[in-house]
């Protein structure tokens, strides 16, 4: 409110509470946050602010509702809505009344799904008005920290909108035409669930940063100095790199590490709850994977990908590996294909691996995706690599498709019956 009536636009603050209210007309901030009770002061001195406890008076003289009421958790941890639902009647009410178009912006953290399936129809049935018709709806989460808060609101990473199809969100993109950085106009459950996985990214990083750096420490590492070359890595750690959604992680590496560094914390008796549910977490995608596969009915399977990721082929630990051996367990018919595992050019521990613990994967092996696919009814696609994409999308037509890689060519490939793993 302050940030926006600081750019020069007139705004009217609406809330339930009187007292809130009251400091505002008077032109005192009812938060403690840097810079902003000079903004109140200066806005409310000139006019561009004032508020009010009367919705419809605020709806009546302005064009934009921005809603950010409290979101609280219930007692079962899903969010409160009571605040959300009554705002929205209110301003729903408020509407119906008023002769001009009327645009409503959710900044209220919400769940994905609130816009089309909560607020969108309760802003309909109390306005009488359809959208696009007089009534406009944007998703635009919040990205503001407190005690950065002004800050944030000027150098926003981007500014997300949430909007219905073809609509590119105009009246929004003027409000905010004075701060540089990128708008994305994204559907409406996209710009909610980017604020969720936000906000639960930033509470893993600083679970993982407290419990690392305990175990560190209990270790004579000086865990700031440990963090900071950590966090130097921008290829790696500080990066999109491992934040793909799709399937679990496998190989000779992360897990034994994760285990070891687990086992280092016991020792020293540092409790790690966080990182110790990082290898269940895991397991946990193999499970919705098998699950999928085994509500499709018992079927010939052609599993694409066994090496726990492409262009290797290191089999320890592959997720691949434990997902064919669910699926002979179950009794599926199976054939896998992988370019990259040639048993018998395998070497060292990864030749033991497969010759001691997996010999009856080896039977199953084949070396074309069409041999794969011959008398396959279902194709699991673990991993493909790109020199194989072209004849296993070919030889995949009439066939059913569960895709654990994410393969933007198979997604609407005709002939396919696809389905994505979280896509
Ligand atoms: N606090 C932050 O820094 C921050 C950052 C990003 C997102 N968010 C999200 O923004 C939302 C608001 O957070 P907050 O911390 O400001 O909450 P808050 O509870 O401090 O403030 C919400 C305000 O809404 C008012 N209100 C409730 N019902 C109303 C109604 N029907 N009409 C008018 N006013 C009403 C309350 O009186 C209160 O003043 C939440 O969804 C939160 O998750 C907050």
């Amino acid at each position: 409110m302050g940030c926006l009536a600081g750019g020069g636009h007139r705004v009217v603050g609406v809330d339930v509470s009187t007292d809130k209210v009251a400091m505002l007309n008077r032109g005192a901030s009812p938060i403690v946050e840097a810079e902003i009770g000079e903004l109140i002061a200066e806005a409310a001195r000139d006019g561009r602010l004032t508020a009010t406890d009367d919705v419809a008076q605020a709806i009546a003289e302005t064009d934009i509702s921005l809603v950010a009421v409290g979101t609280p958790s219930a007692p079962d941890g899903s969010l409160d809505y009571r605040s959300i639902d009554a705002v929205t009647g209110q301003i729903a009410a408020a509407i119906k009344t008023k002769s001009g178009p009327h645009t409503v912006v959710m900044r209220s953290t919400v769940p994905p799904g609130t816009a089309v399936d909560r607020v969108i129809p309760a802003l309909k049935a109390g306005s009488g008005r359809t959208l696009g018709d007089g009534l406009h709806y944007y998703s635009n989460p919040e990205f503001l920290r407190e005690s950065t808060a002004v800050r944030d609101f000027h150098k926003p990473p981007f500014t997300l909108i949430g909007a219905p199809e073809g609509d590119d969100a105009a009246i929004l993109r003027e409000l905010y035409s004075a701060i540089p950085s990128p708008v994305h106009v994204v559907p409406y459950q996209v710009a909610e669930g980017v604020k969720y996985l936000s906000n639960a990214y930033h509470a893993i990083k600083i679970a993982f940063a407290n419990e690392a750096g305990g175990v560190l420490a209990a270790y004579g590492v000086d865990a700031p100095v440990a963090f900071k070359l950590f966090c130097e890595d921008r290829d790696l750690n500080i990066s999109s790199a491992y934040l793909r959604p799709g399937f679990a992680f496998g190989g000779s590496c992360l897990p034994k590490d994760v285990r070891g560094f687990l086992s280092l914390a016991s020792q020293k008796g540092i409790p790690t709850p966080f990182m110790s549910s990082v290898l269940p977490s895991n397991v946990s995608v193999i499970d919705r994977a098998h699950r999928e596969i085994l509500s499709r009915g018992r079927q010939p399977v052609a599993l694409f990908g066994l090496a726990f990721k492409p262009g290797t082929d290191d089999l320890r630990e592959s997720p691949f590996v434990i997902l064919a051996e669910r699926l002979l367990g179950k009794g599926f018919p199976l054939k896998i294909y992988d370019r990259s595992v040639n048993v018998a050019n395998l070497m060292g521990s990864n030749r033991a691996y497969i010759k001691q613990e997996i010999p009856h994967l080896e039977e199953l092996m084949v070396d074309t995706p069409e041999a794969a696919l011959a008398g396959a009814k279902l194709a699991v696609i673990g991993h493909v690599n790109r020199a194989d994409r072209t004849a296993m999308i070919a030889a995949l037509d009439g066939h059913a498709v569960f895709d654990l890689a994410g393969i933007a060519a198979l997604r609407n490939h005709p002939g396919i019956d696809y389905r994505g793993f979280c896509w």
